[in-house]
């Protein structure tokens, strides 16, 4: 996300969630710890939805664009450690009072990358969560994988563990790229992956895609897009280039005081929309600023879209973010802390928090939802007691002047849903933060 400038400069960021990360603090790990010895706070009579987040930070090799927390040169001890680690931390959680008998509606596998684990290591992780946690219930289970870790046993064991939503982080399909930036994968080892994806019949696969690798041209980037349609995933998420802080290539550029070899924000947005255009010619359907799906009726998304609609999410591994009863909270990310007060202490290896106020809480909705496209006015205010097209009518109406949002009305001529045009959505990010609250806007945002 970048708002001053079209270049892709170092500190630039991807808006996930609000309050910032920054603000959160060890101070306020008691409301968390609170929300967490009570039941769940109701919604409507009801408790909201629930999801499960399991953290497996390690890869074969750090991208050079990632910003994500993850160990590479691990050892088999080292990741037996940790995946006790992460099954004890799960057996601390289901005996938490906000458990309270409800089913996980949705699990998510991310990293890092869990497709690192050996089959073996695998179906051990699983049966030790199996006998704290069931998620028989849950509508959705998705499993993040690197092509390049993949076998066709483990493909197999994938299915048969119960994923879902099987996550492939494709990238690009030039080896030339993909080696510059850093990737473990070569395209060929997509294509073998592809093969045993295919024959193992996931509900749900999705491949990931990035606009503005290193090295990325107009030509390379029609290819990755025609291979993609060619292997016809169910659905696929596209990320603009960031450049976080703590990348290599951002240190790299700051050491080295020189620009950032990434394409600037309006080439990579004129990629997206040359895929979005590609991906809809082929009978997709954009669900997101980031993502196309094939059959609307097929791929539901249950992660993504709870958690934009306020869902509880139990997050556990290393520094994992999660939200429970309106608190945030984030674990440690250091590796012997995060063992440690797991396995030593017996403690829940909380690291941060940080209870929203009803307006930030407010705001979060909202601006999480509006990376979907569009907002329904009237699910704030039955959610929220509030009318977001008055209460932030100038901010609308500078972006509806902008052409990137369109006010649609009822016959009272009431604001009922506000639609991001497609130069909106190409931009979705870099219109959030006119939403934070003022003193907020400036500080730094993880
Ligand atoms: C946790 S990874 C997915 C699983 C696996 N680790 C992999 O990379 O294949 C999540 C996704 O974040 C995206 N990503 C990582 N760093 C990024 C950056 N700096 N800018 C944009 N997208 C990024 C990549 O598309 C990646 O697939
Ligand atoms: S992009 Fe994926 S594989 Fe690469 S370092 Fe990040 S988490 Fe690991």
């Amino acid at each position: 996300m970048s708002t001053q400038t079209t270049k892709t400069e170092v500190g630039s960021y991807f808006i996930s969630n609000y309050p910032p990360y920054s603000q959160w603090t060890a101070d306020a790990i008691s409301e968390i710890e609170q929300a967490f010895a009570k039941p769940p706070v109701a919604c409507d009579g009801q408790a909201p939805p629930m999801g499960l987040y399991l953290h497996i930070p390690f890869c074969r090799k750090r991208c050079k664009f990632c910003y994500f927390k993850v160990f590479t040169n691990v050892n088999a001890d080292q990741i037996e450690r940790y995946v006790s680690a992460l099954s004890s931390e799960i057996s601390l959680v289901a005996e938490q009072p906000i458990m309270s008998g409800r089913q996980f509606r949705f699990v998510y596998f991310g990293g890092g990358t869990p497709s690192f684990l050996s089959v073996k290591q695998l179906r051990s992780l699983m049966e030790r969560l199996h006998e704290h946690v069931t998620w028989n219930g849950a509508e959705e289970v998705t499993f993040e994988c690197e092509p390049g870790t993949l076998s066709e046993a483990k493909v197999q064991t994938l299915r048969e563990l119960g994923v879902t939503r099987l996550s492939l982080g494709v990238e690009n399909f030039s080896d030339a790229i993909l080696e510059e930036n850093g990737r473990a994968h070569l395209s060929k080892e997509v294509y073998r992956a592809w093969e045993w994806i295919q024959s193992a019949g996931f509900p749900n696969v999705n491949i990931d895609l990035i606009s503005g690798m290193v090295g990325e041209t107009w030509e390379n980037w029609k290819e990755n897009i025609r291979k993609t349609i060619e292997l016809s995933p169910d659905s696929v998420t596209i990320y603009q280039m960031e450049l976080p802080f703590n990348t290599v290539y951002s240190k790299g550029i700051l050491e080295a005081q020189r620009e950032a070899p990434v394409a600037d924000w309006p080439t990579k947005r004129e990629w997206v929309r040359y895929a979005f255009e590609s991906f809809q010619e082929h009978g997709y359907s954009i669900s997101s600023a980031y993502t196309v799906i094939k059959d609307p009726s097929k791929v539901n998304f249950s992660y993504r879209d709870n958690l934009w609609s306020g869902a509880d999410l139990l997050a556990t591994g290393i520094a994992s973010f999660g939200h429970a009863s309106g608190v945030h909270y984030q674990n440690v990310p250091e590796w012997d802390r995060y063992l440690g007060m797991i396995l030593d202490q017996g403690r829940l290896p909380l690291g941060r928090a940080y209870r929203s106020s009803p307006l930030q809480l407010l705001i979060r909705e909202m601006i999480l939802q509006l990376k979907r496209g569009y907002l329904d006015t009237p699910y704030f205010q039955t959610k929220f007691g509030a009318d977001i097209a008055s209460q932030w009518r100038e901010v609308w109406q500078d972006y509806e002047k902008d052409g990137y949002v369109v006010l649609r009305t009822d016959d009272a001529s009431k604001v009922v849903r506000i639609e991001l045009t497609m130069e909106g959505l190409l931009r979705a990010d870099g219109l959030l933060p006119a939403f934070f609250e003022p003193s907020f806007r400036s500080v730094r945002y993880t």
